[in-house]
């Protein structure tokens, strides 16, 4: 069953989401694999990636776990993760705001880029956590806008414009979708509160810059947003296609989100 509560502001099925997709999985792949290495998952663990997007995780935790281990890969949207083709792996077409996941199965259950999308994630931690097995992880993964900003060394015009479409990037999903740009510091305690055990977390940031991947996400993030942005008279319809601009020009430099990973265990009773 999917409802139509859902916030997510973009929308799977379209070319550009499909790049913005891939982009972000080849800026977060690295660091997301360490993470689940440090977690220990191997050979035949039951893992659920939720919310899986491109599905580059899923592929990768298929190889992991192979060969009696097994991938179920869920998202709203399935359009590109229905391109996946592996022996142990399922996906599945899930709201994690309503919908149930198999109970006491899974030994890794890994989201990225999802919580924050709902609203109040707090509310369903419960539903995730009743789908670990005893001893099972939750790994959480999830953007804290907070160090985004422009290098001191730009151009104050070009710098100024920018930090513009950062903050209102922050204020159209938070009014409009119920996006937190700033959840990434508060997932490990909503893991804690939630009643996991051994939870921890550590966050990654980088620069990115115009012309390479990290422009690439902020352009084709701030294409997705033109329109309603311009809607809601947030930015004019040239001062977007400035911003846009400079994300393919070497001139553009910024501190990129930090991504926030947490990670918990459901204790063994
Ligand atoms: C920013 S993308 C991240 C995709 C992928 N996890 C990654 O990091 O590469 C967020 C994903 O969460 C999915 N999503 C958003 N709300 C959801 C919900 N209520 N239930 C399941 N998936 C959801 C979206 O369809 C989208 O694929």
């Amino acid at each position: 069953m999917t409802t139509n509560k859902h916030t997510y502001a973009f929308k799977n099925a379209l070319d550009a989401q499909r790049e913005r997709l891939r982009t972000l999985e080849t800026l977060f792949d690295p660091g997301t694999i360490r993470c689940l290495e440090a977690r220990g998952v191997g050979p035949g663990w039951r893992c659920a990636e939720v919310g899986a997007g491109g599905g580059s995780i899923a592929a990768w935790l298929c190889h992991r776990v192979a060969p009696q281990g097994s991938v179920l890969a869920t998202d709203l949207d399935t359009t590109v993760l229905r391109e996946l083709a592996h022996p142990n792996l399922e996906v599945r077409v899930h709201d994690l705001l309503t919908d149930d996941l198999p109970r006491g199965e899974f030994d890794l259950i890994h989201l990225r880029l999802v919580l924050a999308w709902l609203g109040d994630p707090r509310s369903v931690l419960p539903r995730l956590i009743g789908a670990l097995r005893p001893g099972g992880w939750i790994v959480a993964e999830e953007m804290d806008f907070a160090s985004a900003g422009t290098d001191p060394r730009m151009e104050p015009g070009a710098s100024a414009l920018f930090t513009r479409a950062i903050q209102e990037h922050h204020a159209l999903l938070a009014a409009q979708n119920r996006f937190d740009p700033f959840y990434g510091r508060r997932v490990a305690g909503d893991l804690a509160d939630a009643g996991l055990a051994e939870v921890g977390c550590q966050g990654r940031t980088t620069m990115w810059r115009g012309g390479e991947a990290g422009g690439r996400i902020w352009r084709l993030t701030l294409a997705q947003l033109r329109e309603p942005m311009i809607a809601a008279g947030r930015m004019t319809a040239s001062e977007i296609d400035e911003a846009m601009a400079l994300c393919d020009d070497p001139r553009l430099s910024t501190l990129a989100p930090v991504v926030m990973a947490a990670w918990g265990r459901r204790a063994v009773a």
